[in-house]
């Protein structure tokens, strides 16, 4: 006999709730707190205890201002609702609930309307350390204190601005194949600027680099090693570097960019805008992330701007 979907929770491959909304074909859902069962919420416990203490030695001021601004739990799954009330006065930006994979250029939009497309699933216990896909843990506890701070969430609704300038640039090319040859280098610089800034950034502060890419935030072995290990190289952050560097999925970085602010990753943002307009990411160097069909076509078939 099949079990009610309560007794099952919310844990990420186990979520009937979030695969059937998928199945719908439904992409913007609501949290369904009351599924999250006891075991999510203990999850979310020990997720979050083993981090505060590294947190406090290795994420940047502005995301350990946002975790008390956000006045995030450290006991249960938080209600986004509550952190949302929290967040819009701040910065504008909402964390807006999803089934699944938001396709980029959907992912980019949302960013410029200043909302963040956010898992509600929760790795299963016995997956503390790595899981490939985010879970609410990476994206509430790693990425939403982050959107309050101004500067930073503003660079965000850049990011998204870059999205529409890519449809509408590619918008003349006739030939369709070479629209979708450029539109995938000029996806691949932009998911190659995000993973490194957005996910894997460090910046400079008093106490050294801190880290304040979410993908180092929500990862307890990771954020130490980013920040001590003498095998991670870690440079001054460099556009060329940016867009040309393949990104490497299934192990610690070995590579970190270090930005000197956030009002200096926005400033990459228009340059990296820049770039598009005069045609430097046309032609990345080839490697990963792959470009997935979905990914491209979102792109091909988004509005072009009037
Ligand atoms: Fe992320």
């Amino acid at each position: 006999m099949p079990q009610p979907v309560t007794a099952l929770g919310l844990t990420t491959g186990h979520a009937p709730f979030v695969e059937e909304a998928r199945h719908r074909g439904e992409l913007y859902i609501e949290q369904a707190y009351n599924l999250y069962s006891p075991e999510n919420h203990d999850s979310w416990r020990r997720l979050y205890q083993r981090m505060q203490p590294r947190w406090e030695r290795y994420a940047n001021d502005h995301f350990l201002k946002g975790i008390e601004a956000l006045d995030l739990s450290p006991d249960r799954v938080p209600r986004l609702a509550d952190i949302n009330r929290r967040l819009l006065p701040l910065t504008g930006f909402q964390a807006k609930p999803v089934s699944g994979y938001v396709p980029g250029f959907l992912f980019f939009d949302c960013l410029r309307r200043r909302e963040f497309p956010t898992t509600i699933t929760i790795r299963p216990a016995d997956r503390m350390d790595y899981l490939p896909e985010p879970d609410i843990f990476h994206d509430v506890a790693g990425h939403v204190p982050m959107h309050t701070e101004r500067a930073f969430a503003d660079t965000l609704v850049r990011f998204g601005d870059c999205a529409h300038t890519a449809v509408e640039i590619t918008a003349s090319v006739r030939d369709p194949k070479e629209r979708a040859r450029r539109l995938t280098n000029i996806i691949k610089a932009m998911s190659r600027f995000f993973w490194f800034t957005v996910e894997f950034g460090l910046m400079r502060g008093p106490r050294g680099a801190c880290a304040y890419g979410s993908g180092l935030l929500s990862s307890y072995g990771e954020l130490e090693h980013a920040i001590q290990s003498a095998e991670v190289q870690r440079y001054p952050v460099q556009l060329e570097w940016l867009i040309n560097q393949g990104a490497e999925i299934d192990h610690y970085q070995p590579l970190l960019f270090i930005v000197d602010s956030f009002d200096h990753l926005f400033e990459l943002v228009d340059q990296l805008e820049r770039w598009m307009r005069a045609g430097k990411l046309d032609n990345v160097a080839p490697g990963l992330p792959e470009i997935a069909e979905s990914d491209l076509r979102s792109f091909l078939d988004a509005p072009v701007p009037a």
